[in-house]
């Protein structure tokens, strides 16, 4: 193996409190298209359908699109979300910051999960706050003209109570978007003594800033096929390989 994999793996032995961050690059190994790469999601359709102002001025492409490309709930955790969950128990992980919303991370078992862009499991009024499950919005999808619009509050302007899915999109901002949501992240970033980034290209803000936020002398693992923008910063060991194929050899090296 290159040194970036016995330095990893040895870095990996030591730590007691190792925060994840990942993106669409490690589910891409459980069938599910990622964003950037040569086929990516946005080689298909550009970025601004998965913003705000597009879910406002064409809710049922939007759905179309999203149901589609983003909503995958028969998708199963691969051997990289397996082996974060065994590090977690073994004490080595202790969060994991994923940009994702297919929820795998939790299907492995891993339980201090944060989802920085939100969830495709459910969706919401933006008016009343109810909660519609993906399930029931698939229903309404197949049986409802105005699927989009929910039927158990009132508003002058319809478009003031659509139901939007509890995911992150561009001109939007999440729960943890808040300063208080935001500080709690950071904190988790400066205490952690490895920061170990998986499948994401990096490029897009606030996420793409965490690993700003780390101890300088706290050692930083990149695992992504394309370049990010973090590889030549110091203090910084970078494979570009497959995410699950790296975990595994790295694990077998740790029992
Ligand atoms: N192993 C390692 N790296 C991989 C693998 C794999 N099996 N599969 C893909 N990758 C890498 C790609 O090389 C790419 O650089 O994962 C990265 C995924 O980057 P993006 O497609 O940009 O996905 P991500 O970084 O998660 O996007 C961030 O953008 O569209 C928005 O909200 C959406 O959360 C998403 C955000």
């Amino acid at each position: 193996m290159n040194t970036s994999f016995d330095i990893c793996t040895s870095l990996i032995r030591k730590a007691k409190n190792i925060i994840v961050l990942t993106g669409a690059g490690i589910s891409t190994e459980s069938g599910i298209k990622d964003f950037r790469s040569k086929t990516g999601v946005y080689k298909m359709a550009p970025e601004y359908i998965l913003s705000l102002d597009y879910f406002y001025q064409h809710p049922v492409e939007f759905y179309q699109f999203a149901m589609e490309n983003l909503y995958h709930p028969d998708a199963k955790p691969n051997q990289g979300h397996k082996i974060l969950a065994k590090w977690e128990e073994q004490g080595r992980v202790q969060h994991i910051i994923t940009q994702n919303i297919d929820g795998l991370h939790q299907k492995a078992g891993s339980r201090h999960v944060i989802e920085f862009h939100g969830t495709m499991k459910t969706a919401s009024c933006l008016n009343c706050g109810k909660i519609y499950p993906a399930e029931e919005m698939e229903e309404r999808i197949q049986t409802m003209h105005d699927f989009y619009i929910c039927d158990h509050c009132e508003t002058k302007r319809e478009r003031n109570r659509y139901i939007k899915p509890d995911v992150v999109l561009f001109g939007d901002a999440g729960e943890w978007f808040t300063k208080k949501g935001f500080q709690s992240i950071l904190q988790l970033i400066k205490h952690a003594d490895c920061l170990l980034v998986l499948g994401t290209s990096l490029k897009v803000t606030p996420f793409s800033t965490f690993p700003q936020y780390r101890s300088q002398n706290d050692p930083m693992i990149i695992i992504n096929r394309d370049e990010t923008p973090y590889d030549s910063l110091a203090g910084t060991y970078v494979m570009h390989e497959s995410i699950g194929k790296i975990l595994t050899q790295i694990d077998r090296e740790l029992s």
